[in-house]
């Protein structure tokens, strides 16, 4: 593994928040939340895990896996006996079977007196697997885990499931606050391949400054030479990602020819770029998508690519269909150039 580096703006912020939960030990709220969200691979849990190493206070990472809650429940309590929190042994100890006693009895192994830090790595799976783990979550940072000097990160790669998590109408709304991880900028590029400045602006160029391309960069390598390795290496990470991006972030039918040739041609904007590669551009599904769960009304098909992913034995209905879900309109409505559904 590379080692790591930069990210110094984003440990100190989270270095900040960590000091303002110890500074608050003994008080009856001291316990904060950061929602950290980015792209996928850009590189959210190694900074976390980065920052919760130096931090010096006890702590435990816990990462979902996508699999069933039974599962990611067990898996908890493997992360808790590999955690630095004195009382973590509870935790495996009492094998809770739902999230809401997991918090319960995260909330008594968290110590009183001292600041500590709680991650939950890839929440948009849990709440996927469990449409209850939202409420849940609430009803615990507001009855236990706020009353405990702890700090609360939340990580994950769903954009907008993670920006939705707060927003108005949903349990969570208001009790985290938002950080958004972006790539390495040119400098830590530079850093990080030994690269001279001009030479870093075109490495951050093209490596859009994702960590796991720039670790492929041999250390000082020029550009062409790393550009003659990585295209005709049908899995490099240049390669892959480039690939995945344009299956998630695109409609179905983009081609990495007409994404390029929109950008040859000018276009700077992800909405512009995405019309001219056959989309009428992101839109939002309107709330009513999620209210539709929330109210128990029949499930809808959902023209979401997401949730025709998620379809389940139910129909068209959609677990993870938030209202701040980016969906590509279907062609029927492309012409009308209105983001409603
Ligand atoms: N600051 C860094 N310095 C060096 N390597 C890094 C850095 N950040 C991330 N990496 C490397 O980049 C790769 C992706 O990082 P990471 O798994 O943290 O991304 P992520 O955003 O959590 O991805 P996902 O969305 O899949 O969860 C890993 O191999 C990691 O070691
Ligand atoms: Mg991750």
């Amino acid at each position: 593994m590379v080692n790591f580096v930069g990210r110094r703006q984003e440990l100190a912020a989270l270095e900040r928040e960590l000091q303002k939960v110890a500074a608050g030990a003994g008080g009856e709220r001291p316990g904060r939340c950061v929602m950290l969200r980015g792209r996928r691979r850009v590189g959210k849990s190694r900074l976390v895990e980065r920052f919760v190493e130096r931090s010096g206070v006890p702590f435990l990472f816990f990462a979902a896996t996508g699999a069933s809650p039974g599962n990611d429940l067990a898996r908890l309590a493997r992360d808790a006996q590999a955690s630095t929190l004195p009382l973590a042994r509870l935790v495996a100890a009492a094998r809770p079977e739902s999230w809401d006693a997991a918090f319960d009895v995260l909330a008594a192994a968290l110590p009183a007196d001292r600041a500590s830090v709680l991650v939950i790595d890839e929440v948009p799976y849990l709440v996927d697997a469990d449409g209850a783990f939202e409420g849940m979550l609430q009803r615990a940072w507001d009855r236990v885990l706020e009353t405990k000097p702890v700090l609360l990160v939340l990580i994950g790669s769903d954009l907008s499931m993670m920006e939705a998590l707060n927003t108005y109408g949903r349990p969570f709304h208001q009790r985290g606050r938002e950080m958004v991880l972006g790539p390495l900028n040119p400098a830590e590029v530079g850093r990080m391949l030994g690269l001279e400045p001009a030479e870093a602006f075109d490495a951050a160029l093209v490596t859009g400054g994702l960590p796991l391309i720039c670790a492929e960069w041999p250390h000082g390598a020029g550009l062409w030479d790393f550009l003659d390795e990585a295209l005709n290496d049908p899995v490099s990470a240049l390669l892959v990602s480039a690939e995945r991006s344009l299956a998630a972030e695109f409609p179905p039918q983009a081609q990495a020819r007409t994404v390029l040739a929109a950008i040859g041609s000018g276009e700077r904007t992800f909405t512009n770029i995405a019309r001219a590669a056959g989309g009428s551009g992101p839109h939002h599904c309107s709330a009513r998508w999620s209210c539709s769960r929330r109210s128990g009304s029949s499930p809808r098909s959902c023209p979401c690519p997401r949730g025709r992913r998620r379809t389940d034995a139910t129909g068209w209905r959609t677990p993870t269909c938030g209202s701040g879900c980016t969906f590509w309109a279907p062609p029927w409505r492309r012409s009308s150039g209105d983001g409603a559904i």
